[in-house]
Protein backbone atom coordinates (compact mmCIF):
# COMPACT_ATOMS: atom_id res chain seq x y z
CA UNK A 1 0.00 0.00 0.00
CA UNK A 2 1.40 3.45 -0.88
CA UNK A 3 1.66 5.89 1.52
CA UNK A 4 -1.00 8.59 0.69
CA UNK A 5 -0.52 12.10 1.84
CA UNK A 6 -3.41 15.08 1.24
CA UNK A 7 -2.52 19.03 0.65
CA UNK A 8 -4.86 21.31 2.05
CA UNK A 9 -5.57 25.14 1.68
CA UNK A 10 -8.87 27.39 1.77
CA UNK A 11 -9.62 27.37 -2.36
CA UNK A 12 -7.52 24.41 -4.12
CA UNK A 13 -6.56 26.65 -6.09
CA UNK A 14 -3.05 28.33 -5.18
CA UNK A 15 -1.26 26.50 -2.22
CA UNK A 16 -2.52 22.99 -1.81
CA UNK A 17 -1.85 22.09 -5.69
CA UNK A 18 1.68 23.66 -5.57
CA UNK A 19 2.33 21.84 -2.93
CA UNK A 20 0.63 18.54 -4.43
CA UNK A 21 2.16 19.59 -7.71
CA UNK A 22 5.75 20.47 -6.70
CA UNK A 23 5.88 16.84 -3.85
CA UNK A 24 4.88 14.87 -7.11
CA UNK A 25 8.15 16.26 -8.66
CA UNK A 26 10.36 15.47 -5.83
CA UNK A 27 8.71 11.98 -5.82
CA UNK A 28 9.41 11.61 -9.31
CA UNK A 29 12.73 12.40 -8.95
CA UNK A 30 13.26 10.07 -5.86
CA UNK A 31 12.04 7.14 -8.13
CA UNK A 32 9.33 6.69 -5.34
CA UNK A 33 6.01 7.73 -7.73
CA UNK A 34 4.96 3.54 -6.50
CA UNK A 35 5.58 4.63 -2.29
CA UNK A 36 3.87 7.80 -2.44
CA UNK A 37 0.89 9.13 -3.65
CA UNK A 38 -0.49 13.15 -3.48
CA UNK A 39 -3.61 15.04 -3.91
CA UNK A 40 -5.02 18.25 -2.90
CA UNK A 41 -7.99 19.58 -1.24
CA UNK A 42 -10.03 23.26 -0.29
CA UNK A 43 -11.92 23.41 2.83
CA UNK A 44 -14.35 25.93 1.18
CA UNK A 45 -16.42 25.39 -1.74
CA UNK A 46 -15.66 28.48 -3.75
CA UNK A 47 -13.89 26.62 -6.77
CA UNK A 48 -14.85 23.22 -6.79
CA UNK A 49 -13.71 21.69 -10.21
CA UNK A 50 -11.13 24.53 -11.02
CA UNK A 51 -8.07 23.97 -12.12
CA UNK A 52 -5.06 25.96 -10.56
CA UNK A 53 -4.54 29.58 -10.74
CA UNK A 54 -3.02 30.73 -13.30
CA UNK A 55 -0.89 33.06 -11.55
CA UNK A 56 0.25 29.83 -9.86
CA UNK A 57 0.56 28.19 -13.20
CA UNK A 58 2.45 30.66 -14.66
CA UNK A 59 5.01 30.90 -11.66
CA UNK A 60 5.70 27.37 -11.67
CA UNK A 61 6.25 27.12 -15.76
CA UNK A 62 8.70 29.70 -15.27
CA UNK A 63 10.71 27.12 -13.04
CA UNK A 64 10.16 24.60 -15.49
CA UNK A 65 6.91 22.61 -13.65
CA UNK A 66 3.89 22.12 -15.33
CA UNK A 67 0.68 22.42 -12.21
CA UNK A 68 -2.36 20.20 -12.94
CA UNK A 69 -5.03 19.27 -10.95
CA UNK A 70 -9.14 20.46 -10.31
CA UNK A 71 -9.99 21.63 -7.00
CA UNK A 72 -12.36 19.30 -4.66
CA UNK A 73 -13.66 20.07 -1.61
CA UNK A 74 -12.14 18.03 2.06
CA UNK A 75 -14.74 15.59 3.19
CA UNK A 76 -14.44 13.80 6.54
CA UNK A 77 -13.79 10.76 4.71
CA UNK A 78 -10.40 12.19 3.76
CA UNK A 79 -9.17 11.63 7.24
CA UNK A 80 -9.86 7.23 6.26
CA UNK A 81 -8.63 7.87 2.81
CA UNK A 82 -5.32 9.81 3.83
CA UNK A 83 -2.08 8.96 5.82
CA UNK A 84 -1.05 12.44 6.00
CA UNK A 85 -3.21 15.68 5.77
CA UNK A 86 -0.98 19.03 5.97
CA UNK A 87 -2.65 22.25 6.45
CA UNK A 88 -1.22 25.13 4.86
CA UNK A 89 -2.10 27.70 7.40
CA UNK A 90 -3.77 28.05 10.93
CA UNK A 91 -7.10 28.27 9.61
CA UNK A 92 -7.37 25.19 7.31
CA UNK A 93 -5.71 23.62 10.65
CA UNK A 94 -8.90 24.32 12.22
CA UNK A 95 -11.35 24.30 9.65
CA UNK A 96 -9.92 20.48 9.22
CA UNK A 97 -10.41 19.57 12.72
CA UNK A 98 -13.65 20.73 12.96
CA UNK A 99 -14.82 18.11 10.97
CA UNK A 100 -13.10 15.34 13.63
CA UNK A 101 -14.80 16.25 16.93
CA UNK A 102 -13.56 13.29 18.72
CA UNK A 103 -10.08 13.94 18.06
CA UNK A 104 -9.71 10.42 16.23
CA UNK A 105 -7.36 11.78 13.37
CA UNK A 106 -5.77 14.64 15.03
CA UNK A 107 -2.54 12.38 14.85
CA UNK A 108 -3.04 12.82 11.37
CA UNK A 109 -2.75 15.94 10.69
CA UNK A 110 0.16 18.75 10.38
CA UNK A 111 1.14 22.04 9.42
CA UNK A 112 3.43 22.27 6.41
CA UNK A 113 5.56 24.83 7.67
CA UNK A 114 6.86 21.98 10.63
CA UNK A 115 8.74 20.89 7.73
CA UNK A 116 10.48 23.64 6.50
CA UNK A 117 14.80 23.27 7.08
CA UNK A 118 15.59 26.78 5.86
CA UNK A 119 12.47 29.33 5.85
CA UNK A 120 11.58 30.33 9.53
CA UNK A 121 7.45 30.80 8.38
CA UNK A 122 4.78 28.76 10.50
CA UNK A 123 2.33 29.32 7.68
CA UNK A 124 2.44 29.14 3.79
CA UNK A 125 1.10 32.76 3.08
CA UNK A 126 -2.25 33.08 1.12
CA UNK A 127 -1.29 34.46 -2.25
CA UNK A 128 -4.85 35.20 -3.54
CA UNK A 129 -4.79 38.76 -3.63
CA UNK A 130 -1.43 39.90 -3.87
CA UNK A 131 0.75 40.31 -6.83
CA UNK A 132 3.33 37.83 -8.47
CA UNK A 133 5.90 37.97 -6.13
CA UNK A 134 3.15 36.20 -3.27
CA UNK A 135 2.88 33.36 -5.74
CA UNK A 136 6.60 33.29 -6.33
CA UNK A 137 7.23 33.20 -2.48
CA UNK A 138 4.92 30.57 -2.29
CA UNK A 139 6.73 28.43 -4.86
CA UNK A 140 9.97 28.74 -2.50
CA UNK A 141 8.47 28.20 0.87
CA UNK A 142 7.17 24.87 -0.80
CA UNK A 143 10.18 23.63 -2.14
CA UNK A 144 11.87 23.66 1.25
CA UNK A 145 8.62 22.22 3.25
CA UNK A 146 7.90 19.36 0.46
CA UNK A 147 11.65 18.75 0.51
CA UNK A 148 11.44 17.97 4.34
CA UNK A 149 8.80 16.39 4.27
CA UNK A 150 10.09 14.07 1.88
CA UNK A 151 13.01 12.97 3.84
CA UNK A 152 10.42 12.79 6.78
CA UNK A 153 8.14 10.04 5.15
CA UNK A 154 11.48 8.52 3.55
CA UNK A 155 12.49 7.43 7.07
CA UNK A 156 9.58 7.15 9.26
CA UNK A 157 6.79 6.45 7.14
CA UNK A 158 7.91 4.05 4.11
CA UNK A 159 7.78 -0.21 5.31
CA UNK A 160 11.25 -1.46 4.22
CA UNK A 161 11.23 -3.94 1.32
CA UNK A 162 13.93 -6.44 2.23
P1 LIG B 1 -5.72 28.94 -1.77
O1 LIG B 1 -5.96 30.47 -2.14
O2 LIG B 1 -6.42 28.69 -0.48
O3 LIG B 1 -4.22 28.87 -1.62
O4 LIG B 1 -6.25 28.13 -2.92
C1 LIG B 1 -7.22 31.07 -2.18
C2 LIG B 1 -8.04 30.86 -3.26
C3 LIG B 1 -9.28 31.49 -3.32
C4 LIG B 1 -9.69 32.29 -2.28
C5 LIG B 1 -8.85 32.48 -1.19
C6 LIG B 1 -7.62 31.87 -1.13
N1 LIG B 1 -10.93 32.94 -2.34
O5 LIG B 1 -11.26 33.70 -1.41
O6 LIG B 1 -11.69 32.74 -3.30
Amino acid sequence: MPYKILFVCLGNICRSPAAENIMNHLIAEANLKDQIICDSAGTSSYHIGAPPDPRMTAAAKARGMTFVGKARQFQKLDFEKFDLILAMDRENYRDILSLDREGKYKHKVKMMCDFCTKYKDKEVPDPYYGGPEGFNYVIDLLMDACNGLLKYIVSNCLKEVV
